[in-house]
C-alpha cells in the first residue's frame, strides 16, 4: 500500500529527547560525587529526573547511596495502556480539565479480545461485546490527542516495539509487561492508572531507585534453546520475588549475539521474577530492527551517542559501573526450559522434564499448545516455529493437540501471511486467533471441553501459568516454553516428549525426528503494514470532539473529583470493619467477573472488602450495624454514605499487598471511607491511598488493634496540623467505645509534604487539577 507507516510520520513524537537527556546527563554527573561511575539504567533513569540535585542528594551522602534509598521524581517521555487499565486512567486524567496529554501517549485495545475459535470470528464479537468501552477509549483519545489503536490492531507491548520504544527512552505503561520495551534499550516500568496521569499531566512521577541486578550473558545460543530460555532459566534462579527493588541491566559479550526482538522476550519476563524493569543496551540488533520498522534516524542518533566517551555516553554503562549483585549465564550451554505449572519460576531443563513429569504426576498428555502473544510473537520466533512444522507437515503428522498461533500486531500478521507462515501453520491445522491477548488474560473459550476442576495440562510461550490464568480452570497447568518448544511437544501431544531426543511415529511407520529450528530475525522482504483500518489515529488533540460516556451505562461512570479535606480533623469516623489477617488488594478489590466494571466506580465499588474476614466473628464479607443487622461490607458502606457517615477500616498487618491495583483505593474513598489504621502497609497500596485522599495510619502500639470494634468511632487528634504542616507532627486518634469508654491511640504517619498535599485537596489530582488552572 502507499500509506506512510504510522512510525516513519511520527517520527519525531518517536524520538526519546536525546539532546535534553545528555544535558541531564551532566547535571547528574555534577551533583554526583567526581568519580562516581554509573550503570546504564541508572543513566537513563536520572537523565529524566526532574531536579537530579534534589532527587540525588536527600537522604543519601553526597549521592553515594542511591539506589534502594533516594527518592527519584521523574519526567517519563512517553505513556502506553491498555483498554482495561486505560478506562481508569483516562477518567482520572478528564477530571484535571486539561485540554491534551503532556506527552505522547497511546492505547491499545488488546485485553477484551476473546480467543476461540479464530480471529475472523472472535474480532467482531469481542468488538461487538464491549463497543461501549471502545468508543470511548477512541473518543478520549481523539480528544485528547493520544494514538488509538483499535481492537485486532495489536497488543500493547509488541506495538510499542515496532513503534515507539528506543534506546534511552523512558515510558510508564499501565500493564506489568511493559518492561517489554526495555528488550530495544529504553526504561519501561508497568504503573497504575493513576501514576500515568501523573506523566500525562507533567507532574513528576515517584519511584524508590531500584537497586540494580547484573545479568552478564557470555557465549551463543544454539539449536533448541532460544531467548525465552533466558529468562525461563533466570527465573528458576531469582524466584518471583528475587528481582523485587531491582531493576535488571543484561550486559556481557552475549547481548551482541540476540536479536533485538529476543531481548524483548527476555525483558517481557523479567516481569515474573518482580523486578521494577529490565534492560539491553543499545546493540548490533537494534539497528537492524529500528531500521525495518522505519525508524532509521532513530538509529542513526542512537549509534551516534553510543559512540560518545563514557562520562557523555547515555547508551552504555560506564566502564567502571559497578551492580548490587550480578548473575552470569553462559548461553552456548543453556539448555531449553519448561516453567510451571501455577507459576513461573518452576523452572525444569527440558532434559530432566519427563523425570519431572512422572515424579510430580504431571498429566502425561496435554490439550493445547498456544504459541505468539505479547512475550513471543516475532518473526524470529514464528519462523523458528514454521521450520518445525514443515518438517513434520513433510513426515505426513498434524499436531495432536489443539494448536493455537497468536500474532502480537497486525503488522507481524500481515507479514507471516505474506510469506506464507500462517498458511503452514494454518494447513497443519493450526488456528490463528487476533491480534490480542485472548487466551493469554483468560480470554479463552475453549472448544475442546474440559471440564472445570479436570486436572490436564497445557504449553504455552506466554508470560504467565497461575491458577485458572488461561481458561478460569485451576485445575489446569500451564506450562511456559519458547515457541519451538510448544510447537514441537504440540506434534507428540505428550508432556515426556524431548524433540531433542526423541522420535515421533509417522503413518509410513518410520520414526520422525525434528532437526533443530530455524528461523529469520527479520523479513527479508520489510515488514507488511497490514490492513490499513489498524493503523493508530495520529495523536493530535481535537478539543470539538465528545468524550462517549452514556449517563445509563453500567461500565463507565465520570469520575466526580473528592470532597477536599475539611477545615476541622475528621469527627467520629466510624469503624465499618476490623479486618482479620491478610487483606490483599484482591480482598479489597476482587478480579474476574468485576473487571468489566473497571471504568465504572460506583458498581466496581459493589465489590470492596468482599474477601475480608471478620475480626470479630471469622465470617467473610458479614459486616455488622449499630442494630445489630448484618450486610455485606459494600452493602453497609453504601448505607452509610447515604446516611452522610464516614468510616474507618482497622486492619492488620501489610493491608493491600499484592498488587498496584488502584481500584482498592479508590472504592473505599467513593464510599465514605477517610482513614485506614492498620498494623503495617504494603508500600505501593499505602501511596495509593494518599493519592486518593484516604488517611493511612499505623499504629504505635500493636496491641491496640484489640481494644477497637466494629461500629466505634473514631476521631483524628493533630491530623488537620499536621497536613497543614506538610506531613510533620505525630497523629492520634481518640476512639469512642459503644458502651461509652474512650481510648487515645498513637499511630504513626509516612506522609510526606506533597502527599500531605493531596490529602489536604481530597486527592491527587484534585492538587494537580488545581495546579493545571493557575
Ligand atoms: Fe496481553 Fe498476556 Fe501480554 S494479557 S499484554 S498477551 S501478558
Amino acid at each position: 500500500s502507499d500509506a506512510i507507516p504510522a512510525a516513519a510520520s511520527n517520527i519525531a513524537s518517536r524520538t526519546p529527547p536525546y539532546p535534553k537527556l545528555l544535558k541531564k546527563l551532566q547535571e547528574v554527573r555534577q551533583v554526583l560525587a567526581p568519580g562516581r561511575a554509573l550503570t546504564l539504567a541508572e543513566k537513563i533513569l536520572y537523565s529524566h529526573l526532574e531536579n537530579p540535585a534534589e532527587s540525588l542528594l536527600t537522604n543519601t551522602s553526597n549521592g553515594a547511596n542511591i539506589r534502594g534509598s533516594a527518592n527519584l521524581k521523574l519526567k517519563p517521555d512517553r505513556v502506553a495502556m491498555q483498554d482495561a487499565s486505560a478506562q481508569m486512567a483516562l477518567l482520572q486524567f478528564m477530571s484535571c480539565g486539561l485540554p491534551s496529554t503532556a506527552v505522547p501517549a497511546s492505547i491499545h485495545c488488546d485485553h477484551m479480545i476473546v480467543g476461540s475459535k479464530g480471529a475472523d470470528v472472535d474480532l467482531p464479537e469481542s468488538i461487538a461485546g464491549n463497543k461501549e468501552v471502545f468508543d470511548f477509549l477512541e473518543s478520549a483519545a481523539k480528544k485528547y490527542g493520544i494514538e488509538f489503536w483499535e481492537p485486532g490492531a495489536g497488543i500493547i507491548h509488541q506495538s510499542v516495539l515496532e513503534n515507539y520504544s528506543a534506546p534511552g527512552l523512558m515510558m510508564l505503561g499501565t500493564d506489568s509487561h511493559t518492561p517489554n520495551a526495555g528488550g530495544l534499550g529504553a526504561i519501561a516500568i508497568g504503573v497504575g492508572g493513576a501514576d500515568a496521569v501523573d506523566a500525562l499531566v507533567d507532574a513528576p512521577w515517584e519511584l524508590k531507585a531500584p537497586k540494580i541486578l547484573g545479568v552478564e550473558l557470555k557465549g551463543e545460543l544454539s539449536g533448541w534453546a532460544s531467548p525465552k530460555d533466558i529468562i525461563l532459566a533466570l527465573a528458576g534462579k531469582l524466584t518471583v520475588r528475587g528481582g523485587t527493588g531491582f531493576l535488571i541491566e543484561y550486559f556481557g559479550p552475549g547481548v551482541s549475539t540476540l536479536s533485538c526482538t529476543g531481548m524483548a522476550t527476555v525483558c517481557n519476563m523479567g516481569a515474573e521474577v518482580g523486578a521494577t524493569t529490565s534492560i539491553f543496551p543499545f546493540s548490533p540488533g537494534h539497528i537492524p530492527y529500528l531500521n525495518a520498522t522505519h525508524r532509521g534516524p532513530i538509529a542513526k542518533e542512537a549509534s551516534e551517542i553510543s559512540a560518545l566517551p563514557d562520562r557523555h555516553n547515555l547508551l552504555r554503562p560506564d566502564a567502571a559501573a559497578e551492580y548490587d549483585q550480578v548473575i552470569t549465564l553462559d548461553l552456548s550451554t543453556l539448555e531449553p526450559h519448561i516453567n510451571g505449572p501455577f507459576t513461573p519460576d518452576l523452572s525444569t531443563p527440558l532434559s530432566r522434564f519427563s523425570e519431572a513429569v512422572k515424579t510430580n504426576d504431571w498429566p502425561e498428555t496435554f490439550g493445547a499448545g498456544l504459541i505468539g502473544s505479547c512475550t513471543n510473537s516475532s518473526y524470529q520466533d514464528m519462523t523458528r516455529a514454521e521450520s518445525l512444522v514443515k518438517q513434520a507437515t513433510a513426515a505426513g503428522l498434524k499436531p495432536k493437540a489443539y494448536f493455537f498461533i497468536t500474532p502480537g500486531s497486525e503488522q507481524i500478521r500481515a507479514t507471516l501471511e505474506r510469506d506464507e507462515t500462517l498458511s503452514t501453520f494454518s494447513s497443519a491445522g493450526g488456528i490463528v486467533l487476533a491480534n490480542a491477548c485472548g487466551p493469554c488474560i483468560g480470554q479463552w473459550k475453549r472448544t475442546d471441553e474440559v471440564a472445570k476442576g479436570k486436572k490436564n495440562a497445557i504449553f504455552s510461550s506466554y508470560n504467565r501459568n497461575f491458577p485458572a490464568r488461561n481458561d478460569g480452570n485451576r485445575a489446569t497447568m500451564n506450562f511456559l516454553a519458547s515457541p519451538e518448544l510448544v510447537t514441537a511437544l504440540s506434534y507428540a501431544g505428550s508432556t515426556t516428549f524431548n524433540p531433542m531426543t526423541d522420535s515421533i511415529p509417522t503413518p509410513s511407520g518410520e520414526p520422525f525426528r525434528f532437526q533443530p529450528p530455524q528461523g529469520t530475525e527479520l523479513p527479508s522482504a520489510g515488514f507488511e503494514q497490514g490492513n490499513p483500518a489498524f493503523l493508530p489515529t495520529p495523536g493530535q488533540p481535537d478539543p470539538s470532539e465528545e468524550v462517549k460516556i452514556s449517563p445509563t451505562s453500567s461500565r463507565l461512570a465520570v469520575l466526580e473529583p473528592f470532597a477536599p479535606f475539611p477545615d476541622s480533623e475528621l469527627q467520629n469516623l466510624r469503624v465499618l470493619y476490623k479486618v482479620k489477617g491478610q487483606c490483599t488488594t484482591d480482598t479489597i478489590s476482587a478480579a474476574g467477573p468485576w473487571l468489566k466494571y473497571k471504568g465504572h466506580l460506583p458498581n466496581i465499588s459493589e465489590n470492596t472488602l468482599i474477601g475480608a474476614i471478620n475480626a470479630a466473628t471469622g465470617e467473610t464479607n458479614v459486616a455488622y450495624d449499630l442494630d445489630g443487622a448484618t450486610s455485606g461490607i459494600p452493602e453497609l458502606a453504601k448505607r452509610w454514605k447515604e446516611q452522610g457517615k464516614e468510616w474507618i477500616v482497622v486492619a492488620e498487618h501489610n493491608y493491600g499487598e499484592g498488587s498496584a491495583r488502584e481500584h482498592a483505593a479508590l472504592q473505599p474513598r467513593y464510599l465514605g471511607g477517610r482513614v485506614i489504621l492498620a498494623k503495617s502497609f504494603a508500600r505501593i497500596h499505602e501511596t495509593n491511598l494518599k493519592k486518593q485522599g484516604v488517611v493511612p495510619l499505623t499504629f504505635v502500639n500493636e496491641a491496640d488493634y484489640d481494644g477497637i470494634d466494629a461500629c466505634d468511632e473514631i476521631s483524628t487528634v493533630r491530623l488537620l496540623d499536621t497536613l497543614r504542616n506538610g506531613g510533620k507532627g505525630d497523629v492520634e486518634v481518640l476512639v469512642k467505645k459503644r458502651d461509652g469508654g474512650e481510648m487515645r491511640v498513637k499511630t504513626k504517619h509516612t506522609l510526606s509534604g506533597d502527599q500531605a498535599g493531596f490529602i489536604l485537596a481530597g486527592s491527587a489530582l484534585n492538587l494537580l487539577a488545581r495546579k493545571g488552572r493557575e
